[in-house]
């Protein structure tokens, strides 16, 4: 039963196959039947060019050249303002790698915004900030975790919770630019952004291994008590 069954599904499978060849090659039908096919499958090739001139000319003129150049504005803005934020958690932690690991990547971020400019540079354009709205919630709400937690057992657990995102947040973004770069052939655009992309994923590794192996124990020990 079992193998006519198995039989059953394999002929109708070839017999679907051999319609759709038939079909793709226009070999099924009398020569008029093929002839009023074709006429068809042209008519809606036809259609469908024209849909698409409509649709690009309809559209204004932005590109992906210009995506990137906002993208660019975008991060620089991040940056400039997680350099700024990171003093108040590192004054906040308490684990000494902890406070190691956010003054390290906060030298590295400002290589990170002077690497930004030397890519408007590329671009031939001035440095310049474009307000995110991403960003400033997340750090709105690592502010409003610190104050929560700041000076709790938890509070190194909340500082690697916010970093974390704040990393996550860097990582997306330098992972589309770098896309964008490759696929405008901006090679030594696509260099630096590879090299700040590796950075934000060596932070974002080091905080999970803070995390699981220290400091997450170390403030769960106060909720056995
Ligand atoms: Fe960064
Ligand atoms: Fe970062």
């Amino acid at each position: 039963m079992a193998t006519a069954e198995k039989s059953t599904k394999a002929d109708k499978a070839s017999k679907t196959a051999a319609t759709k060849t038939a079909r793709a090659s226009g070999t099924k039908g009398t020569p008029a039947t093929r002839e009023a096919r074709k006429k068809r499958a042209e008519a809606v090739a036809t259609k469908s060019a024209a849909r698409k001139a409509a649709s690009v000319s309809s559209k204004d003129a932005k590109s992906l050249s210009d995506l990137f150049e906002h993208a660019l504005g975008d991060i620089y803005y991040a940056e400039k303002k997680i350099y700024k934020s990171l003093p108040k958690m590192i004054k906040a932690a308490d684990h000494p790698e902890l406070v190691q690991a956010l003054t390290s990547h906060r030298e590295e971020t400002a290589g990170q915004i002077e690497k930004l400019e030397a890519i408007f540079g590329l671009l031939g354009k001035r440095a310049k900030a474009e307000k995110c709205d991403a960003i400033d919630g997340i750090l709105e709400e690592s502010e409003s975790l610190l104050e929560d937690f700041g000076s709790s057992v938890a509070a190194d657990a909340a500082i690697i919770f916010s970093c974390q995102a704040i990393e996550h947040y860097e990582i997306t973004r330098y992972g589309s630019m770098r896309a964008f770069a490759d696929a405008l052939g901006m090679d030594e655009a696509k260099q630096l952004i590879e090299e700040i992309l590796a950075e934000e994923k060596a932070a974002d590794a080091g905080l999970t291994e803070l995390a699981e192996e220290s400091v997450n124990a170390a403030a769960a020990e106060y909720d056995d008590d």
